[in-house]
């Protein structure tokens, strides 16, 4: 049994989180739905003129937002449990989403697709570039093009229209990089278009085949979903369906790396090891030691972990998401190790943070190198974005002394109750506010 206690923080005007360092995680904790299997699920709701339900929908702010994204343009989305959503999109009167939304969340761009699938035209803010990079929304442009779709661009609207006809046309559409985001708007936009659509060098990620099988509870025909081929033969109409999210694996992963990092020992339930394969190989590289069931993961850590050299690449290779807590990971870890980041430009960001801390961290453009090996020291962290936010949070959990987190939005946005969970294996967290992530959640609505 741990002997660390919650902390208690006077209330402060801007959110954060406290973390003394020191503790080793125990316990079991379950696993949330996935974001990025529950946002392009929500968009697709759209295809269908009726109420969909999602079941095993994260609490998270990403979610509160996308849900106004689809209420912006009349939809009507409601709670109907803890983690359940009904999606009736049974009126859709709106055809531009709300741009301070779509500028808010980048994952607002999956309303494309449904949208001119099933009205036949969309009028999009562009959303810009983010803490990670540019990141352009060419590859869903041109897949929109590949099936029938004109666009037209200027600098801060995209208006994407069917050509003639009130459908898209099927069509091979060829991705020059296996887009997730691409690959999940071409997929909804086939899944009503004339005819059959082949997506090559498609994404491969287990959310891709999460939105396959709620389109095909839909109605539509899809065969391939999780290869790099996929082929969709469209359908003239969807009906609303009910699909449960599948669980999160990169929280899941997280918490196996922060189980790592303070020597613990956890068991994850509601989790698919299948979806886990690259995250366990590595963990077991630096020295962990790692069961699974078919819906739980155990992992019980060494004190002293090896430094094990990653490159992120699309699945099913090591996931970007999970970069950024194995780089904290690393700073503990005896030796020398090499981060080579493949997906995003601007994935480094926790590592100016960490030095802040004490580590010993060269970047060179996508490469890093940590030297790992000591204690990082607690003080004042800001996150910068999602899973840099996880990331320095798992330096606090092993960090001397106290870590004070600030930059809370990003944790919230993609980690569900990451306090009470992390508390709950016994690490000393607390927060100095009430989490209030949306009038949605404050009322129960
Ligand atoms: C999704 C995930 C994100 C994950 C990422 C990669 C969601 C909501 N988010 O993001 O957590 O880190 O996959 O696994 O599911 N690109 C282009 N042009 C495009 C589209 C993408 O150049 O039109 C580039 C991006 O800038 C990036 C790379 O392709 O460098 C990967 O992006 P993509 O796979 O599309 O990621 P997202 O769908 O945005």
């Amino acid at each position: 049994m741990s002997t660390c206690r919650a902390l208690s923080i006077m209330p402060d005007t801007e959110e954060y989180l406290e973390i003394a360092g020191g503790c080793r995680l125990e316990g079991e904790i379950p696993i949330s739905g996935a974001k990025n299997a529950c946002l392009p699920i929500m968009a697709a709701a759209l295809l269908a003129n009726g109420i969909s339900h999602i079941d095993n929908v994260p609490r998270l702010r990403d979610v509160f937002t996308l849900a106004d994204v689809l209420r912006s343009l009349g939809a009507k989305v409601d709670w109907t449990g803890e983690h359940s959503l009904a999606v009736d999109a049974s009126d859709v009167p709106c055809l531009e989403p709300d741009p301070d939304l779509v500028r808010k969340m980048r994952a607002s761009v999956l309303v494309l697709g449904p949208l001119l699938a099933r009205f036949g035209r969309c009028h999009l803010a562009l959303p810009g570039g983010c803490s990670l990079g540019k990141r352009p929304i060419d590859l869903h442009l041109a897949g929109m093009e590949r099936l029938g779709a004109l666009t037209e661009e200027n600098h801060e609207m995209v208006s994407v229209v069917l050509a003639s006809g009130s459908r898209p046309v099927g069509n091979t559409v060829q991705l020059s990089f296996p887009s997730v985001g691409a690959t999940e708007n071409i997929l909804m936009a086939s899944a009503l278009a004339e005819g059959t659509t082949i997506i090559e060098n498609a994404a491969r990620e287990p959310e891709i085949v999460d939105l396959a099988d709620f389109l095909s509870a839909m109605g539509a025909i899809i065969v391939g979903a999780g290869e790099s081929t996929i082929t969709v033969a469209g359908a003239r109409e969807l009906r609303p369906a009910r699909h449960r999210v599948i669980p999160d694996r990169i929280e899941a992963g997280t918490y196996m790396v922060a189980t790592a990092m303070t020597a613990g020992k956890v068991s994850l339930t509601d989790v698919r090891a299948d979806h886990l394969t690259a995250t366990i190989e590595y963990l077991s590289a630096t020295g962990c030691r790692i069961t699974t069931e078919p819906d739980r993961i155990t992992i019980e850590a060494p004190d002293v972990l090896r430094p094990v050299d990653v490159r992120t690449m699309p699945y099913p290779g090591f996931s970007t998401d999970i970069q950024p807590p194995c780089m904290s990971l690393m700073t503990k870890a005896a030796g020398e190790s090499l981060f080579v980041e493949k997906i995003f430009e601007r994935r480094f960001l926790a590592s100016d943070e960490l030095k802040r801390m004490g580590a010993d961290i060269r970047v060179l453009d996508n490469c890093a190198l940590v030297a790992g090996g000591f204690r990082l020291k607690g003080c004042e962290v800001n996150a910068p974005d999602i899973r840099a936010a996880a990331a320095l949070i798992i330096a606090g959990l092993w960090a001397d002394g106290t870590t004070r987190l600030r930059g809370l939005n990003h944790l919230y946005r993609g980690y569900e109750q990451p306090v009470r969970k992390l508390a709950a294996l016994g690490a000393a967290i607390g927060e100095n506010h009430p989490v209030i992530l949306s009038r949605s959640e404050a009322t129960g609505a």
